[in-house]
């Protein structure tokens, strides 16, 4: 009785593998892109200490900071109702991709006497994945970006 089990469940078990391996291979092809096109606000790391002042989703007010969701493309000190220093009103224009590099660095350089406390990004890397978030974000509102 127990060797006539076994052979009959092992080639079962084996035919099974083949079954897995074609999902495995369905989710590498369609699996990671789909994710990231279905998930535009994964937050990443380098932006976690940006999210404790700033709002990042649409329509979110703003925190101490002003909301970023579509801030490339925006003019600079310009969501409405929140209350910009005259450094940053100073600025004038809007923020590309550039200038917002330039601010994260090191904003009290680029805006004495902003109300942005925080000491800058230093690593240009972990910039670039915070600036890549942001973009994100604003290729959701067209109408922002178009707005200049
Ligand atoms: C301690 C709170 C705080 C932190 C942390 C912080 N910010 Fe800010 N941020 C502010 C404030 C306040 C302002 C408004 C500055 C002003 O009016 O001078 C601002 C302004 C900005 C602006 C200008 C927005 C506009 O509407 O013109 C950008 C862009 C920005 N922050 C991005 C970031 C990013 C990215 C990070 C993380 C690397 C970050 N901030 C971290 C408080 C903060």
């Amino acid at each position: 009785m127990n060797c006539c089990l076994q052979t009959r469940v092992s080639p079962h078990r084996g035919r099974l593998w083949p079954g897995y391996l074609a999902l495995a291979a369905v989710v590498a092809t369609f699996g990671p892109p789909a994710a990231s096109m279905a998930d535009p606000l994964r937050v990443p790391d380098a932006f976690e200490a940006c999210a404790s002042c700033h709002s990042y989703e649409q329509d979110e007010p703003a925190q101490e900071g002003p909301p970023l969701w579509g801030v490339v493309g925006r003019r600079v000190a310009s969501a409405e109702g929140f209350d910009y220093s005259q450094a940053l009103k100073a600025l004038g224009g809007t923020w590309d991709r550039a200038r917002l590099d330039q601010f994260l660095k090191d904003p009290k350089a680029m805006a004495p006497g902003t109300l942005m406390n925080l000491g800058g990004v230093s690593n240009a890397s972990e910039r670039a994945v915070v600036l890549d978030f942001l973009e994100r974000l604003s290729a959701e509102q067209p109408a922002a970006v178009a707005g200049d």
